[in-house]
C-alpha cells in the first residue's frame, strides 16, 4: 500500500506540493504583508516613549546667531545659540520691569545657549522668531502672533497677555557640543 500510496500519491502528491507551496508562498506574502502594521504599530508605543523621554541635539552645526527648532513630547523646543550681543541684552534687560521675574543666568546652564519650550504662555501658539525673516518682537526674542505677546531675549514675557515666560525644560549638556533635553 505504500508503495502504491507513494507512487500514486506521488503524482498527485506533486501537484499538491506545488499547489501548497504556491498557497503556502502566497499566504507568506499577506502574512508578511500582514506583519508589518502591528510592527509598525508597536514601533509606535517605542517612539512615543522615546518622545517622552528625552531627545539628544548635536549642536556642532549651529552657528552663532542661529535659532533651531527640536521636537520634544510633542513640542516644539527652540535652541538659540545666543550672539554676545544678545547675552548682553539679555543680562541688562534683568533690571527691566519684567512680568514674571526672573534672571538671564537662571534661564540658562550656558549662557550662549538658551533652550526653551516653544509655546506661548497664554494659549499655547508657537511664536515666531525662530526663521530668518520672522518677526522678533519688540525686545528682539520672539513673537507671539495669536493675541501679541513680545518675548525678549532670554524668553521672558514682556509685552502682550502671556503670563509667564516661556518655559525653560529639563535638558543637560552630555559635553560642549551635545544637548539632551528631557
Ligand atoms: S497664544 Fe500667544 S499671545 Fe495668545
Amino acid at each position: 500500500m505504500s508503495d502504491t500510496a507513494h507512487g500514486h500519491g506521488g503524482g498527485d502528491g506533486g501537484t499538491r506540493r506545488d499547489f501548497l507551496a504556491l498557497a503556502g508562498a502566497a499566504f507568506g506574502a499577506a502574512g508578511a504583508g500582514l506583519a508589518l502594521w502591528p510592527l509598525i504599530d508597536s514601533m509606535n508605543p517605542a517612539k512615543d516613549v522615546l518622545a517622552l523621554s528625552s531627545v539628544e541635539i548635536d549642536l556642532k552645526p549651529v552657528a552663532v546667531g542661529q535659532r533651531i527648532t527640536v521636537k520634544w513630547r510633542g513640542k516644539p523646543v527652540f535652541i538659540d545659540h545666543r550672539t554676545p550681543d544678545q547675552i548682553s541684552k539679555a543680562q541688562a534687560d534683568d533690571k527691566a520691569d519684567l512680568k514674571d521675574p526672573q534672571s538671564d543666568k537662571d534661564r540658562v546652564k550656558k549662557a550662549e545657549w538658551l533652550v526653551m519650550v516653544g509655546v506661548c504662555t497664554h494659549l499655547g501658539c508657537v511664536p515666531l522668531g525662530q526663521k530668518v525673516g520672522q518677526p522678533r518682537g519688540e525686545f528682539g526674542g520672539w513673537f507671539c502672533p495669536c493675541h501679541g505677546s513680545h518675548y525678549d531675549a532670554s524668553g521672558r514675557i514682556r509685552k502682550g497677555p502671556a503670563p509667564k515666560n516661556l518655559e525653560v525644560p529639563v535638558y543637560s549638556f552630555l559635553n560642549d557640543t551635545t544637548l539632551r533635553v528631557g
